[in-house]
Order: structure tokens, then C-alpha cells, then sequence
């Protein structure tokens, strides 16, 4: 399991000794290591249930229920698109279109390159600037698909130019 490397196995044993006591220790775990790593491997839940004897099933389920999971780590680049009401209106479906024809990924997916992850927000408070994406915290606003293509492009060429 390349995940669990020693180093990770004690901040995972960690983390699961600081919670153990607490009431109801799955969630505050599994946020634990969401913020610590940035997602929850399969290999977490299972650690966490060998150590706790909570069933792996139910952490899965938490983790597959509350959106603020990930089981896998995000790509390179995070790529948010807004879909609140303003956004919605001024075309985020389409601009999460040209994003995903653009990076080769679905929204909710990260590409298989690594380079980016898409995924779909409620509003980000600049609604004014509709339709609205978030690159790596940074905000994009009044897109269109074309600028969405050339965002990616770029994004694609700062990969190439940092890789020796
Ligand atoms: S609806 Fe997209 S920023 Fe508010």
C-alpha cells in the first residue's frame, strides 16, 4: 500500500489516539485526516477500523455521504465551478462543459494525468462577477468557454515549463 508509508502510518495512529475518547470519534477522525491530507484513503478507514473496531462500512459511508470527503487526492489543480443561482443563469453548465472537454475529466473526477480536479460549488460570494471558477482559491469570473480553454492551457503550459 504505497499510501501508508511509515511516516503516515503515525500520523494516521496519531490522529486516531487523539479522537479515540471523544463521543462519536468517526467524524472528528475523518476530518482529522481530511485536513492532514488532504483526502481519506480506503487504507485510512481500514486502519482506523483494525484500531477502533468501528466497521470500515460505516466510515465509508460517512465519507461517501458528506461532501466534504474526498477518497482520493485532489489533482494539481483544484478547479471549483460555481453553480449557484447566479452562476447557473449566466451558464456555469456551460462552462463545466467546456472545463471537462478541455482538461479531459468529468466534473467530480480528477484527470488521469493528475493535473486537475473538477468539481462543482454552491456560490462563492462574487456573483456580480457570474459565471464564476475558482482555480487553485484563486477566482475567474464572467468566463466563457473560450476563456475557460485558454485557463487550462495555461495551466497545462506552468505544468511543462516546471517539469525539468
Ligand atoms: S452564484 Fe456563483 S458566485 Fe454566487
Amino acid at each position: 500500500m504505497e499510501t501508508m508509508t511509515p511516516d503516515v502510518l503515525v500520523a494516521v495512529d496519531e490522529i486516531i489516539e487523539r479522537h479515540r475518547e471523544t463521543p462519536g470519534p468517526s467524524i472528528p477522525m475523518l476530518q482529522a485526516l481530511q485536513e492532514t491530507f488532504g483526502y481519506v484513503a480506503p487504507e485510512f478507514l481500514q486502519r482506523i477500523a483494525a484500531a477502533t473496531g468501528i466497521p470500515a462500512s460505516d466510515l465509508f459511508s460517512i465519507v461517501t455521504f458528506y461532501a466534504q470527503f474526498r477518497l482520493e487526492p485532489l489533482g494539481r489543480h483544484h478547479i471549483q465551478v460555481c453553480h449557484g443561482t447566479a452562476c447557473h443563469l449566466a451558464g456555469a453548465e456551460r462552462i463545466t462543459e467546456a472545463l471537462e472537454y478541455a482538461t479531459g475529466t468529468k466534473c467530480g473526477c480528477t484527470s488521469d494525468d493528475r493535473e486537475f480536479t473538477i468539481e462543482k460549488v454552491a456560490c462563492v460570494g462574487c456573483c456580480s462577477l457570474a459565471p464564476v471558477v475558482s482555480v487553485d482559491e484563486e477566482v475567474h469570473g464572467r468566463l466563457t468557454s473560450d476563456d475557460v480553454s485558454a485557463l487550462v492551457k495555461e495551466l497545462r503550459k506552468q505544468g511543462s515549463e516546471m517539469t525539468p
